[in-house]
């Protein structure tokens, strides 16, 4: 009897938890919503194609998915930059690396590799072609430090792709309180990429908008690490570029990739 009654408040809770979540607009759930299983349908809406392109992912490139999770983003990834190419899986939730494993395994081209990051740290055997962080830099409590890791694994001219979960009016306010909702304002992490060196190459705010919204930007390592030397003019006072740099400026891509991407249909 007590186990039928344990039984009913957790159904009453639930209840009350979807009606709750329901009464939102569809567009101000929260990401996790347990009401609606939108990640279940994640292969129509999270648009990996686009965000391959955004990456620039062509075969034989070393490229890190970085809190690579389930490694829903992964699989496409190692079919894309296929067997002459390297993918890094960085997580740090050891369950997220057992997954990550058997999928490198099982459901790969074999050129998976699967790297136990840290919180400050993604380990990346760099160098990289490109990285990849998606639906996760709003838990990245470190995130300075993680992102000068990035752009110091990426090659020059190497790109880095964020996909994340817009703020949402309802929750507008600290970064603290935004992420608090698995969300954050694309502007904060603009800015967080220039002050760790990384220039943008493109940002969309609506990228996605159904069944929620999310953002993109692309950052680029530039093909220079800008310094802070300066003469007494405010000139550079970095050399002028040598062979090597000729040689690298010609090989990244160009300051006009990405194209741009079309919106959600
Ligand atoms: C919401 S999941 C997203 C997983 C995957 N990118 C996806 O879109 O399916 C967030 C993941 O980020 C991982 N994570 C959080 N901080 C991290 C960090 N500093 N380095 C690596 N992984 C991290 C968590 O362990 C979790 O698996």
């Amino acid at each position: 009897m007590q186990h039928l009654n344990i039984r009913r408040a957790v159904a009453a809770v639930a209840a009350a938890t979807l009606v709750a979540t329901a009464a939102l607009p569809t567009h101000a759930q929260p990401a996790r919503s347990p009401a609606g299983d939108i990640w279940a349908t994640r292969d129509q809406w999270q648009r990996v194609p686009e965000i391959l392109t955004a990456l620039g992912a062509a075969p034989g490139q070393r490229i890190a998915d970085i809190a690579a999770g389930q490694g829903f983003l992964t699989r496409p990834l190692s079919r894309r930059v296929g067997r002459s190419g390297r993918v890094f899986a960085v997580e740090i939730s050891e369950d997220a690396r057992r997954a990550l494993i058997e999928l490198a395994e099982r459901g790969t081209l074999g050129n998976v590799e699967v790297v136990a990051g840290t919180e400050s740290d993604p380990r990346i055997p760099g160098p990289i072609d490109g990285a990849v962080v998606l639906n996760a830099y709003h838990e990245m409590a470190d995130h300075a430090t993680m992102l000068e890791a990035i752009r110091n694994a990426l090659r020059p001219g190497g790109l880095l792709v964020m996909v994340d979960n817009t703020n949402l009016g309802a929750w507008a306010g600290s970064r603290r309180e935004q992420v608090s909702h698995h969300s954050i304002d694309p502007a904060f992490v603009e800015a967080e990429l220039r002050a760790a060196g990384f220039e943008i190459a493109a940002r969309q705010d609506e990228f996605i908008v159904q069944p929620i919204r999310q953002w993109l930007i692309v950052a680029r390592r530039p093909a220079r690490l800008r310094s802070a030397a300066k003469d007494p003019d405010g000139q550079s006072t970095s050399p002028p570029l040598t062979g090597v740099g000729i040689l690298l400026a010609w090989v990244v891509p160009s300051p006009s990739w990405p194209p741009p991407l079309a919106p959600q249909q």
